[in-house]
């Protein structure tokens, strides 16, 4: 099986460091969007994008690098991705960024990827006039954010072997 996660991490690299976690559970290629080829997407099983959230949704060149992709009937996909908004009320974290995250699932599905997995956790925040005030989750993400996304990439390998026997 193989698998290729694709990230745009550029405020504090919080989000490569919880792609680098997933990838190496399922032994997987990391890229940013520029080193994609779209062509090179056939190869691939399954494919996870992720970024820090923007404006309450992924980085553009996410965006940017789906809208070059062929459209495909049976290819698996993830989303992850990790945010400045306070992660200390876990019920509304959870249900901010899985309304940021609609945009790319929609996307996504749009092209004929099928969404087997969401993943998503707080990162340091310094953006704008909160940096004056030492920034949001800082040290975040944490050991428990990293546990959290080797749990949630055990789950995608066990899913996807699973369909495959
Ligand atoms: C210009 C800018 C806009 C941001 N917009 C949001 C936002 O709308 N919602 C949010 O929760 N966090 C927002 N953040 C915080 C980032 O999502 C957060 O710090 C994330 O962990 C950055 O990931 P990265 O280091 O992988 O780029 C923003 C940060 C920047 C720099």
């Amino acid at each position: 099986m193989k698998i290729l996660v694709i990230v745009k991490s550029i405020h504090h690299q919080n989000t490569v460091k919880i792609a680098k976690v997933i990838a190496d559970v399922l032994n997987a290629e990391i890229k940013t969007p520029r080193e994609v080829n779209p062509e090179e997407l056939k190869n691939f099983d399954l494919i996870g994008f992720g970024s820090g959230i923007y404006s309450d949704t992924h980085h553009k060149a996410i965006f940017n690098l789906v809208d070059t992709l062929p459209q495909v009937t049976t290819k698996k996909a993830f989303i992850f991705s990790t945010s400045g908004s306070p992660g200390r009320f876990a019920e509304e974290f959870r249900n901010y960024t899985s309304k940021c995250h609609i945009p790319l699932k929609e996307k996504l599905q749009s092209h004929g990827y099928k969404i087997i997995g969401e993943f998503s956790c707080p990162g340091f925040n310094t953006n704008s006039f909160i940096k004056f005030f030492g920034g949001l989750n800082r040290g975040r993400p944490n050991a428990e954010d990293f546990k959290r996304a080797k749990e949630f990439a055990l789950n995608l390998k066990q899913e996807s072997f699973e369909e495959v026997k």
